[in-house]
């Protein structure tokens, strides 16, 4: 599929990448979408499909090799970056929480994990990547190593064969065992371990200038071993802060680190030592208000994005914007309503952060917490055929490309909310974008009043909902009030702004950064369906035609323009 467009991107990535590799750093990654993959479920090298069991927690079979092949179904949604499950060996073997499939349990830094390939397979992941103009993330632990005790008698402290744990190989390299029992106790935090004593992480001796010194030369061999253009950090706020900036500098990439809490404050500590962190707060606001569709208050998504703006270091332009992974909840484990699946799913695409998307988000996938949330994505067959939530997150990849290109201080200009009288609609303005999220449910109308004190748009300016390439006009004082059934998001950018490489909602001619959808169909499940935001037949941004379909949408979807 997309020929032409492979085209493009191959004749770019010859004049980006053939000549030097140059380190991607935050800047670099802000204009970039993220596609998560857990290593292990995603695909086959040998395009085989076996059945895989999340609460059997074993190896299913996913690979390096299989994420080459699947290349063309994530730069398809408009991805141009993913992030894979961590690359080093870890414990063989079952445990009483099952294998290492997930790469979260180290044991040795210095050599790859074998199920998921060779070393020339990760290189060639790494050259496919960049071939295509993709940047490749990795996740790193330094927080610990993880052994299997020796001694299952109750001994204290646990025994272990310390000649597995690479480059280490003694005790002296590892915090004295303690499991962490007091989070409001920072040293305990970060020198007592996690785990339990049937799956002890050993805590790696941070203060000991020797493993610190081991640690950055081994990140700098990782990321220049294997062209990695940036890190995912676990567990960052087990180890002391003061580490991490020249962890941060040895990379020599972005880092983005997990600092999982949902205070502001404590994470925004952390942004100074590492380019950001995954947005936690933000994530723990998102999800309550859409989690909960009849009480959630989304009023609260204002307050903590506010409170991150102001207290992370570069605001919350470098973060991390999601609303799954691998450690969490999937949406549809809670909710079945499509309407606020969508809205939810617009979060990341529409704020400062960097959008990722974990993936089988786009496939509708339904697990639970960990482990039913790691399900294998090739049970899906990959298909892009009728999949609206797909469909739905093509179209937010390219309106945040479309803005960027339109107006690259997109990339620099903070979100604001505009304030609603419902704690059930929340309308967020990133120029070009203003996005109308709601989580009232299919079966609401949402109603948004953007005054003309917000100074948005033109007066008469005509916007298009990306999402369905239906139009809305500003009204003749330059307030917009919008009422919209079915409880659906929308994603409004001026035509002038997508007239600006005219691939999408517009024109019909294919750009080289922004992808188009499928076929388009379903995009507009629950709307009037009359058009489609991925398709490539648009309106051909003549007025009369806008104005048209203006009319055509309020009386048949309901949506009122004042
Ligand atoms: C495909 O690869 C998996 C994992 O390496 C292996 O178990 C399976 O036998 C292979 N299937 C075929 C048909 O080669
Ligand atoms: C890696 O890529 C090279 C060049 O495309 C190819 O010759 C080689 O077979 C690949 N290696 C593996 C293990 O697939
Ligand atoms: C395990 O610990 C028990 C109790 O201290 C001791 O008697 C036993 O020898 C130990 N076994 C091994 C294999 O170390
Ligand atoms: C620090 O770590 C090294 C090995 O990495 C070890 O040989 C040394 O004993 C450790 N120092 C202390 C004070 O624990
Ligand atoms: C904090 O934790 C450390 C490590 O467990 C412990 O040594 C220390 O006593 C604790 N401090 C307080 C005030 O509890
Ligand atoms: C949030 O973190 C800050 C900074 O670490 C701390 O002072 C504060 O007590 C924390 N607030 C809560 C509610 O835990
Ligand atoms: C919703 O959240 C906002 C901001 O935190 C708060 O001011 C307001 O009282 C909340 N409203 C309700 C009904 O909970
Ligand atoms: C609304 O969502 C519910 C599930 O929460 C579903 O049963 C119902 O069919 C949906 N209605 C429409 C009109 O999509
Ligand atoms: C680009 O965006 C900035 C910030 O919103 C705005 O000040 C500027 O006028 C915009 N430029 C154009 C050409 O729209
Ligand atoms: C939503 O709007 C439609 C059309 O205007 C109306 O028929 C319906 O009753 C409204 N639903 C709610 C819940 O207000
Ligand atoms: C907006 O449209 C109204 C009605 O067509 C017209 O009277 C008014 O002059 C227009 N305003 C601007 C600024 O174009
Ligand atoms: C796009 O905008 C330019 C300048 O604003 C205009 O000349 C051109 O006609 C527009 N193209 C379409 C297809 O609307």
């Amino acid at each position: 599929m997309k020929n032409s467009w492979r085209a493009v991107a191959v004749a770019v990535s010859t004049v980006l990448f053939s000549v030097t590799v140059i380190a991607a750093s935050a800047e670099d990654w802000t204009k970039r979408s993220i596609y998560q993959v857990v290593t292990d479920r995603f695909a086959l090298g040998n395009g085989s499909s076996p059945r895989c069991a999340t609460n059997e927690r074993k190896y299913c079979g996913g690979n390096w090799q299989g994420i080459i092949s699947k290349l063309d179904y994530i730069q398809g949604m408009g991805f141009d970056a993913i992030w894979i499950s961590p690359v080093v060996e870890n414990i063989e073997g079952t445990t009483i929480g099952g294998e290492a499939y997930h790469g979260y349990w180290a044991q040795n830094i210095n050599s790859l994990n074998a199920n998921f390939g060779s070393d020339e397979d990760l290189k060639n992941l790494s050259s496919a990547l960049h071939e295509r103009g993709m940047y490749l993330m990795v996740d790193v632990v330094v927080n610990h190593l993880v052994a299997v005790p020796t001694n299952t008698s109750s001994v204290w402290p646990e025994t272990f064969d310390y000649s597995l744990l690479q480059p280490f190989g003694g005790s002296h390299s590892f915090h004295p065992q303690c499991f962490i029992s007091d989070y409001s106790n920072q040293t305990d935090v970060e020198q007592c371990w996690l785990g339990d004593a049937s799956i002890p992480l050993l805590d790696i001796d941070t203060e000991n200038s020797t493993v610190v010194d081991t640690m950055y030369s081994w990140v700098k061999n990782l990321v220049s071993n294997y062209d990695i253009d940036g890190l995912r950090v676990d567990t960052v706020k087990h180890v002391r802060q003061d580490f991490w900036p020249d962890f941060a500098s040895n990379a020599g990439v972005y880092t983005v680190g997990e600092v999982f809490t949902g205070n502001v404050s404590y994470v925004a500590s952390y942004t100074e030592g590492l380019d950001s962190v995954l947005d936690y707060p933000t994530y723990f606001a998102v999800y309550d208000a859409f989690n909960n569709p009849t009480f959630g208050n989304m009023t609260v998504i204002a307050d903590v994005v506010t409170q991150a703006q102001d207290q992370y270091n570069h605001g919350t332009f470098y973060v991390g914007s999601f609303v799954e992974n691998q450690d969490n909840p999937r949406i549809q484990s809670t909710v079945s309503d499509q309407s606020v699946v969508k809205n939810f799913i617009t979060w990341p695409f529409i704020n400062d952060g960097i959008p990722i998307l974990y993936y089988g988000q786009e496939q509708g996938y339904q697990g639970a917490n960990d482990p039913a949330n790691r399900e294998a994505l090739w049970l899906s067959g990959f298909s892009t055929e009728d999949k609206p939530l797909l469909t739905h997150v093509q179209a937010l990849n390219s309106a945040r490309k479309q803005a960027i290109s339109y107006n690259s201080s997109f990339l620099t200009t903070k979100a604001s909310f505009i304030s609603q009288s419902s704690i059930s609609t929340l309308a967020i303005s990133k120029p070009p974008l203003l996005t109308l999220l709601t989580n009232g449910g299919n079966s609401s109308n949402a109603t948004w009043i953007i005054p003309s004190t917000a100074g948005l748009y033109s007066p008469n300016e005509t916007l298009v909902d990306v999402l369905t390439c239906d139009s809305v006009m500003m009204a003749s004082d330059g307030s917009l009030n919008v009422v919209a059934t079915n409880g659906l998001p929308k994603v409004l950018m001026p035509t002038e702004a997508l007239n600006s490489s005219g691939s999408f909602c517009g024109s019909g001619s294919q750009g080289s950064s922004v992808s188009v959808g499928p076929n388009g169909s379903s995009a507009s499940a629950g709307s009037n369906g009359s058009s489609s935001p991925g398709g490539l037949k648009g309106l051909n941004g003549e007025i009369v035609v806008v104005i048209m379909s203006l009319v055509f949408t309020g009386i048949v979807s309901g949506m009122l323009i004042v």
